[in-house]
């Protein structure tokens, strides 16, 4: 899979994505091979640059941030093809020196007109920029030609900002030349959760109401908001990444098999999923919301998030969040779906733990069993990559004591390749032009569905629980599983 002759156009290049993500994958995919010869970068933005700035600012975020060894011909080749054209989202004269600068480069490297334009900016830029590609013309394709707009989250704060700004996209692109963004579904241990269903015999059969007790979604962070306030005020942990990375998790957890794996029978499925997703009726017993307070981060002493720089002192803005959901199909019916997020917790970690029911009886000695749980599956999408069953075994010995244990796959150990950053796959993706990893617009307005109702709720509230920097989560968020029989696992 190698991409054809194409010009990429980066808007908002000096921004934090653009530097540790975006440029770092593009020098990757170029030292793997998969860019093709003349492959052009141009970056966009408000600076007083030159070619020679940009390129500077690339080689930086390169040198720190690729995942691939760092090659003096590789640089030197990608970087060739770089160029950079200063202007403000407004004037019609920068946009008509972008199509100038693209132009020439299908003449002298010969990128064949296809055009991606990655919009790595706040939402409220969209319009401007949007309409700005269609006036100078850079946004019409040709017969021989493509052009595709990527688009990166948040898209809208709620259903009805969703579609407004879809409708501004719209306006110019076509819904099949769209790739928003949902970065997780770029992971190879995302893309692994369908491979383990649908490539395999063994788990199909106990993977429904029969044999799974419940499902627990964690992302948890350790890190704080960092120098995002702007961004995430007023957005909070559930808008940020429940109505798309865990939604996405659990789309993928729950969907039936598509027909095949074309962009439209993925996606097909994952939106029968959502759905049928349900928010139970009282959210006061079926979520739970948290902000952190200082504490103690990995033997540093961290501010709580009142006290961040850019946060109003009486924030309600909440940074961890737990709902409760349930599939209302004939394979989920009855088994509650948890989802969790937190920034400032103990540990990183994200996965997806099936958590099977109990055996039915237990012909040992009660004290035998003390330290069995219930067997579960689990999807470690990071940082320790892989996958974990968790079964009881015998201890060994002269009695039956029968205790939990560990049966791990792990990526380093399984395969010589190494896994590439997400944001490698999807670029490569766009350029390719293939979708599947793509979410589309009927899932982003499905996921605001479900999230609406929550938010609403929580508005009600006021006040997120306090909870402590470095540990794990609000005490709400515990009595909520507790509530149900439950607990949630340790990260
Ligand atoms: C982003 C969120 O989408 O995902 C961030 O906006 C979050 O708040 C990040 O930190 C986490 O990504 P990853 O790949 O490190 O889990």
């Amino acid at each position: 899979r190698v991409a054809g002759p194409s010009v990429l156009v980066l808007f908002g290049v000096t921004g934090d994505l653009s530097r540790k993500k975006l440029l770092p994958a593009i020098y990757d995919l170029a030292n793997r091979g998969l860019l093709p010869p003349g492959f052009s970068l141009v970056g966009f933005a408000r600076r007083d640059w030159e070619n020679q700035d940009f390129r500077q600012v690339a080689y930086e975020a390169v040198k720190q941030h690729a995942r691939t060894p760092f090659r003096e011909e590789v640089w030197n080749h990608l970087s060739e093809g770089m160029h950079f054209v200063p202007g403000e989202f407004n004037d019609p004269g920068a946009f008509d020196a972008l199509a100038m600068a693209v132009k020439e480069l299908d003449e002298t490297r010969g990128t064949g007109g296809n055009y991606a334009f990655y919009l790595s900016i706040p939402p409220k830029f969209f319009d401007v920029v949007v309409e700005q590609l269609q006036r100078s013309g850079l946004a019409e394709r040709t017969n021989d030609s493509w052009r595709r707009v990527v688009i990166e989250k948040p898209f809208g704060h709620d259903l009805k900002s969703a579609q407004e700004l879809n409708n501004v996209v719209h306006r110019v692109f076509p819904e099949e030349s769209i790739f928003r963004i949902d970065h997780y579904l770029g992971k190879e241990t995302v893309q692994n959760i369908l491979a383990l269903r649908f490539a395999n015999t063994m788990y199909e059969p106990i993977w429904n109401r029969s044999y799974v007790d419940h499902v627990q979604i964690t992302m948890a962070e350790d890190i704080g908001i960092g120098g995002r306030a702007g961004y995430y005020d007023g957005i909070g942990a559930a808008r940020d990444v429940i109505q798309n990375h865990l939604l996405q998790l659990l789309a993928l957890t729950a969907m039936e098999e598509p027909v095949d794996f074309s962009a439209e029978s993925v996606r097909a499925e994952k939106a029968k999923i959502l759905s049928s997703v349900r928010v139970p009726s009282d959210l006061s017993l079926a979520s739970a919301r948290g902000q952190y307070a200082a504490g103690w981060q990995g033997g540093v002493k961290v501010q709580g998030y009142l006290d961040e720089d850019g946060i109003s002192p009486d924030s309600t803005t909440e940074t961890y969040a737990a709902i409760k959901l349930e599939i209302d199909n004939r394979r989920w019916a009855g088994v509650p779906w948890y989802l969790r997020t937190g920034k400032r917790l103990s540990r990183r970690a994200t996965e997806v733990a099936m958590i099977f029911q109990r055996a039915p009886h237990l012909p040992f000695e009660a004290t035998a069993t003390e330290e069995l749980g219930q067997n579960a599956l689990v999807f470690r999408v990071q940082p320790d990559e892989g996958i974990t069953v968790r079964f009881g075994s015998k201890v060994p010995g002269p009695s039956m004591e029968v205790r939990d244990v560990n049966m791990d796959f792990a990526y380093g150990e399984s395969f010589t390749e190494s896994s590439p950053e997400a944001y490698e796959r999807l670029i490569l993706d766009v350029l390719i032009g293939d979708p599947p990893l793509f979410p589309r617009q009927e899932e982003v307005e499905l996921s605001w569905k479900i999230l609406d109702p929550i938010e609403e709720y929580w508005a009600t509230i006021g006040q997120p629980d306090q909870y402590k920097s470095g540990g794990y989560g609000p005490k709400s968020s515990d009595r909520m599983m507790k509530r149900d029989g439950r607990a949630w696992r340790r990260i």
